[in-house]
């Protein structure tokens, strides 16, 4: 069994029942956040760039949970903080103790010099989870879809720094996915978004609207 866990924003945790899986972990600060960085679980952090609102509370988390990162080398320093990582570039492949975590490209800026944001491909609990990141939409999202399955994509869909709805729903198409969970909305005024209307564009796959606080099996 395979639960999506939603804390607001664009952190989530994905839990096989062994490993917890939290990506994205921004959580002080975060006004839609649903638990705090001291009372979070993991034991993998994977982050996907160096923006406060996604690399958020990771060291702390970190060092807390022995959990282990996983991004881009140029991120995983963390300013000379004692934190184990596993440092990977676009077009890699990560085996792990719950199956893999492939680096895809994403379009959209780093937050630290030399680095590059990126979306993450992770094979866990039998399912194959695609996690856009912050991100426009691209044309390549197709070969993602073509190289895996992709039974749950992940997308932000609050526009102003990533896809709306509308361009959300054309990478849904791109993807291939089966089913898809809208995030990275509604945390601020500036990304607001009704969910209904990326529902109501998505052709061809399940859309899951859920709200921070809530989880999801994934079946
Ligand atoms: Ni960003
Ligand atoms: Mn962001």
């Amino acid at each position: 069994m395979l639960t999506y866990n939603y804390y607001g924003h664009a952190c989530f945790m994905l839990d096989d029942g062994k490993d917890k899986v939290l990506v994205d972990p921004f959580l002080t600060g975060n006004p839609q956040a649903t638990i705090s960085e001291r009372d979070v679980k993991a034991t993998y952090i994977l982050i996907t760039h160096a923006h406060g609102d996604h690399i958020g509370d990771a060291p702390d988390i970190a060092i807390r949970n022995d959990a282990t990162c996983i991004g881009i080398p140029e991120i995983m320093d963390f300013g000379g903080q004692i934190v184990k990582t596993i440092g990977m570039n676009l077009g890699g492949t990560v085996k792990t103790s719950f199956g893999f975590v492939r680096m895809v490209p994403a379009l959209h800026s780093s937050g630290i010099s030399g680095g590059v944001c990126c979306g993450f491909v992770i094979g866990i609990g039998g399912k194959v989870v695609y996690f856009a990141g912050d991100t426009a939409l691209f044309g390549d999202m197709k070969l993602i879809g073509e190289r895996d399955k992709i039974d749950y994509a992940i997308l932000p869909i609050g526009g102003h720094y990533t896809m709306d709805p509308v361009d959300a729903a054309k990478a849904v198409e791109f993807l291939g996915a089966s089913n898809v969970i809208p995030v990275h909305y509604n945390t601020w005024d500036i990304i607001k978004q009704n969910p209904d209307d990326f529902v109501k564009r998505v052709k061809g796959a399940k859309v899951h609207v859920v709200k921070p606080g809530q989880s999801l099996e994934l079946a």
